[in-house]
């Protein structure tokens, strides 16, 4: 009785789960317009990061309030799985909306430029 009630527990965790790896919703209308830090990224940063990721000490000594800092991050950190993490979201409150994600993503594919 008590190994179903495991069995059943690990598979609706594998559904969660399954779900969860879909990071942009596939009825999004694909950007087709190149998305660069200064029009983009910067004031989504602004808008939803920079009250804990900015000033004198920001948390987790991540300071997001410029390009190269966010550039890092995304790059070679791991921003972009934080922003599409459902379990453990940035900004921790929840995930940003699939369209600013999906701005993210595309700037990333652009090649994070600045301007
Ligand atoms: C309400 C405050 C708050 C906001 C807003 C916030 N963060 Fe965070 N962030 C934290 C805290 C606290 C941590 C450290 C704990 C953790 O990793 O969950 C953190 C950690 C991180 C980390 C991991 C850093 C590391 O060293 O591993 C990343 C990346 C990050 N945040 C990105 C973002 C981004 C991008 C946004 C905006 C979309 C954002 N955060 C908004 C509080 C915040």
């Amino acid at each position: 009785m008590q190994k179903k009630y495991f069995i059943i527990g690990v598979l609706t965790l594998s559904l969660l789960q399954s779900c969860t790896t879909a990071i942009i919703d596939e009825d999004l209308t694909p950007i087709t317009r190149v998305v660069t830090y200064d029009t983009d990224v910067e004031t989504i940063m602004f808008n939803r990061c920079i009250t804990c990721h900015g000033g004198p000490a920001p948390e987790s000594g991540l300071d997001l309030s410029t390009y190269q800092n966010t550039r890092y991050s995304a790059e070679s950190g791991n921003l972009i799985e934080r922003m599409n993490d459902q379990t453990n979201p940035m900004p921790p409150n929840g995930l940003v909306s699939p369209e600013l994600r999906q701005v993210m993503d595309k700037w990333v594919s652009d090649g994070f430029l600045e301007n």
